[in-house]
């Protein structure tokens, strides 16, 4: 505390848009970040009238990011840091830009359009003063890095088996076919990527099943689908998955991502089990973390309890019982990063690089895997 409050610029989060303003309420939560500047659409009318939406001074709306980053520079009280909140295939060249003008990025997922592109990316951000941080938003939860002490501590015994799923069916008809932009670019390879839902979302399940199990994919066998016709990426995968223990066979696991699950809403879901127990959360109950004994008995843990570990303790802000949610996990990722950047060095539990990476190289190895029905392969970044 007592630090200096950080001063943001978004690029993207324009009218209409979804997740702009989820990071606009993220970040100002705690009262260390404050927006004051954007270029929120590539149309100077639209950005501005998001920055009148968002009470920003404005002149400070700009029409790019190139334009923000540059007349930001001249400012005394310019920004710090940006929020990456465009469609995919704007985040490493944005992210680049303003690491190479010395500021300090949060980029949303996926981190790029492709491996290459972001180990470019990675490259920059190595000699970069700013830090770079990505928003895997389900990191955030309470239960979810006290899921990952648990499983690190050794509560479930030795680890044995990792099932995530993430099941939507938003995407069941041709939506891309009406006016829903969020469906537009996410079905278009040219702003989306290589990946459809895997790239949408199978990378947070992926990413989730990582650092819960505290252990990292191996090897994968995809099946990916495009199940409404016309459509030119994925909407539908099924993949195995085998995490790295040392041991010669690793330990198996299932990753099922799907936008076309019809009736499902965000679903979510992450089992680990061990020896001993398995845990069990879920993203649409986020305050409870259920764990199943092999002795026949269930436990249940809950969000803001004083008998949870500090890593979970510090990321609730409400007595329990009183529900936390989206926003305010959004906001420990935001919070996390405020103090890196005042402490000038990220923390091991805040995704950055490593983690695009990462999730770079799944999405691809995926996608050409699937498409060539080659079976099992290695996931080398
Ligand atoms: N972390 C999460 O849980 C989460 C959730 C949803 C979306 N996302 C990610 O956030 C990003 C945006 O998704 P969305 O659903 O909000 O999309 P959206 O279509 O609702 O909004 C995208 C915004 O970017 C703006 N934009 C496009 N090109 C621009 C440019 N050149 N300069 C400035 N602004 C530009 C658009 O005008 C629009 O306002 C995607 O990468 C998506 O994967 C992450």
């Amino acid at each position: 505390m007592g630090e200096p409050i950080l001063r943001l610029g978004m690029i993207g989060g324009g009218p209409g848009s979804f997740i702009g303003p989820v990071h606009r309420m993220a970040a100002e939560l705690d009262g260390r970040i404050r927006l004051v500047a954007g270029a929120f659409s590539s149309d100077a009318d639209r950005s501005r009238q998001a920055g009148a939406g968002y009470g920003i001074d404005p002149t400070r709306a700009y029409a790019s990011h190139q334009a923000m980053i540059a007349a930001e520079a001249s400012r005394a009280d310019g920004i710090d840091m940006v929020a990456i909140v465009t469609p995919n295939h704007l985040h490493v060249p944005a992210s680049i830009d303003a690491l190479k003008a010395g500021l300090h990025v949060m980029c949303d997922k996926p981190a790029a359009i492709s491996l290459t592109e972001m180990k470019g990316l990675a490259g920059v951000a190595a000699g970069a003063k700013g830090l770079y941080a990505l928003t895997h938003t389900y990191t955030g939860y309470p239960l979810v890095r006290e899921a990952r002490a648990l499983v690190a501590a050794g509560r479930i015994g030795k680890l044995r088996k990792v099932v995530v799923e993430y099941s939507q069916g938003w995407l069941s008809t041709a939506l891309e076919q009406t006016d829903s932009k969020q469906a537009g670019w996410r079905t278009d390879p040219a702003r989306s990527g290589v990946g459809g839902c895997i790239g949408d979302i199978g990378v947070h399940a992926f990413n989730l099943a990582e650092f819960v199990s505290g252990a990292a994919v191996r090897e994968l066998c995809a099946d990916l689908s495009i199940m409404v016709p016309g459509r030119r990426l994925d909407d539908d995968c099924n993949i195995l998955l085998r995490f790295e223990d040392g041991s010669e066979r690793g330990v198996p696991g299932v990753l099922h991502a799907s936008q076309i699950a019809a009736g499902d809403r965000n679903g979510l879901r992450l089992r680990v089990f061990g020896t001993e127990s398995g845990i069990d959360w879920s993203q649409e109950t986020p305050n409870t973390l259920t764990i199943n004994g092999l002795d026949g008995r269930t436990e249940m843990l809950h969000a803001g309890a004083g008998n949870l570990g500090a890593a979970a303790r510090a990321a609730t802000r409400l007595p329990t019982g009183h529900p936390e949610g989206y926003i305010e996990a959004f906001a420990n990722l935001y919070r996390d990063f405020a103090a890196a950047i005042h402490a000038g060095a990220m923390p091991a539990d805040l995704p950055g690089v490593e983690a695009g990476l990462r999730g770079m190289a799944f999405i691809e190895t995926a996608v050409a895997n699937s498409a060539a029905r080659a079976g099992w392969v290695r996931l080398d970044v």
